[in-house]
């Protein structure tokens, strides 16, 4: 059977990992595929150094790959929104599959880029932009697909998980170790996308879709950042027996889809407490299958690769078959997605960590706690720090309660006058029923 040809877009760290993977791996690719994969062209600005490219035709105007009549599938590494959007668009109009690893590509543009994709009868294949090496996108829209998935929970941004871990482990301060991040290669281009939450909102935002089969709404996901989480929180956090966590989180509620990410206190002895580094894992809860747990490599050249691969060859073994009669885009069938609504950030249900600086004076957590009891909200712990000083860190854990509520018992706790500054709030989840 004649080759299948491909055009790579982008030979930066996980076009040089897929280009070097498809290199090595050629032979057992095609026995896999049913015929060989060949890198017809690359579209790249610069030379990737770990690459030998020696015969490969190299052009720096990637709109030239997607438009080559040589080429059947187009893999589009660079990244970033508008341009990728334009490429991806173009490589459809002219009868292109495409490979990406471009989660906020997907998150921000996928609805109108699958309504493109299925016009053409072309697929769009997407398992690298979430989680990198771990299949959780074929795990979710084929190998869960008996299920109704209940929930699911994930460290799905690797550079925020390392920095955690590092403040945890070491005590680390924030800006050192995100420094470190960005030498490994981890971060972002813009690393205010890992540390303030977009990319996990981004990765959190395609799961939720193929999960309860609803389109891409991006912009209904709470996004929070780990910038706030001081060392003293991450200490408090042990001492209480729970772990800080930056949680990409998404729950079918009968009201409708909670879509959030933010840190998040869990059980020390919770699974996903114990993945540490830039590794990333997926909790999902389906009814029949329980819960079940994705782990591995978030980022890198060839973990990232592995799945771009996988992608390329789930396109080549299905390119015969018409649109309808291949895995949907987003799990479900175009016309049967649902219109359950995203659940605002204030009707969520949360347990809460509290931390305040009050007056070291007689009466003032009296003051907080009926705050707390007028709103019906119940304190489950509370640890006061005796220091030397003539204002101490009191922490508190909450059990269960909206959000909207919460915010009010906060404002009215930052208004008296014996509580300085902010008060410092994480939400707590067990993972157990969610
Ligand atoms: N910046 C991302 C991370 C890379 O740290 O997980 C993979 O999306």
């Amino acid at each position: 059977m004649k080759p299948v040809k491909v055009g790579i877009c982008g030979l930066g760290t996980v076009g040089g990992g897929t280009f070097n993977v498809l290199m090595r791996n050629a032979e057992e690719i095609a026995r896999r595929a049913g015929r060989r994969i060949v890198v017809e062209q690359i579209g790249a600005r610069r030379e990737n150094p770990a690459c030998d490219t020696t015969g490969i035709q190299i052009t720096n105007d990637i709109f030239a790959v997607a438009t080559n009549p040589e080429i059947d599938i187009i893999v589009e590494l660079i990244g970033g929104y508008e341009t990728a959007r334009d490429l991806v668009l173009t490589a459809i109009e002219n009868g292109k599959h495409v490979v990406t690893a471009n989660k906020a590509l997907i998150a921000v543009h996928g609805n109108e880029i699958f309504a493109a994709a299925q016009n053409k009868n072309v697929m769009v294949a997407f398992e690298a932009s979430v989680a990198g090496g771990i299949p959780i996108v074929k795990a979710i829209r084929e190998g869960l697909s008996a299920n109704r998935i209940n929930w699911l929970a994930g460290i799905i941004n690797g550079t925020g998980n390392y920095i955690m871990s590092e403040m945890r482990e070491k005590g680390r301060a924030f800006d050192d170790v995100l420094a470190e991040a960005q030498e490994l290669g981890y971060a972002e281009a813009d690393p205010t996308f890992d540390v303030e939450g977009i990319d996990a909102a981004h990765k959190l935002t395609i799961l939720a879709s193929i999960a309860y089969g609803v389109p891409l709404q991006f912009e209904k996901a709470y996004t929070e950042g780990i910038s706030k989480i001081t060392t003293e929180d991450v200490q408090y956090a042990e001492e209480l027996g729970y772990r800080i966590k930056h949680l990409g989180l998404t729950r079918r509620t009968p009201e409708g889809i909670e879509l959030r990410v933010h840190p998040t206190l869990i059980p020390q002895a919770a699974l996903l407490a114990n993945v540490n580094g830039v590794m990333n894992a997926v909790m999902v809860d389906g009814d029949a299958v329980g819960q079940t747990l994705y782990y591995g490599s978030g980022a890198g050249a060839e973990p990232t690769a592995s799945a771009v691969v996988a992608d390329i060859i789930d396109v080549v073994r299905t390119l015969t078959a018409d649109r309808d009669n291949r895995v949907p885009h987003l799990a479900f069938h175009p016309g049967q997605l649902s219109e359950l609504p995203m659940l605002p950030m204030d009707d969520v249900v949360t347990g809460y960590y509290l931390r305040l600086q009050a007056v070291e004076r007689p009466g003032v957590l009296a003051h907080v706690t009926r705050i707390l009891g007028d709103k019906g909200i119940n304190i489950e712990a509370i640890i006061q720090k005796q220091t030397c000083e003539a204002q101490v860190p009191v922490i508190m854990l909450t059990q269960r309660i909206a959000e909207s509520v919460m915010n009010d018992a906060i404002r009215e706790i930052e208004a008296l006058p014996d509580i300085l500054g902010e008060v410092i709030r994480i939400r707590v989840e067990h993972l157990t029923g969610c």
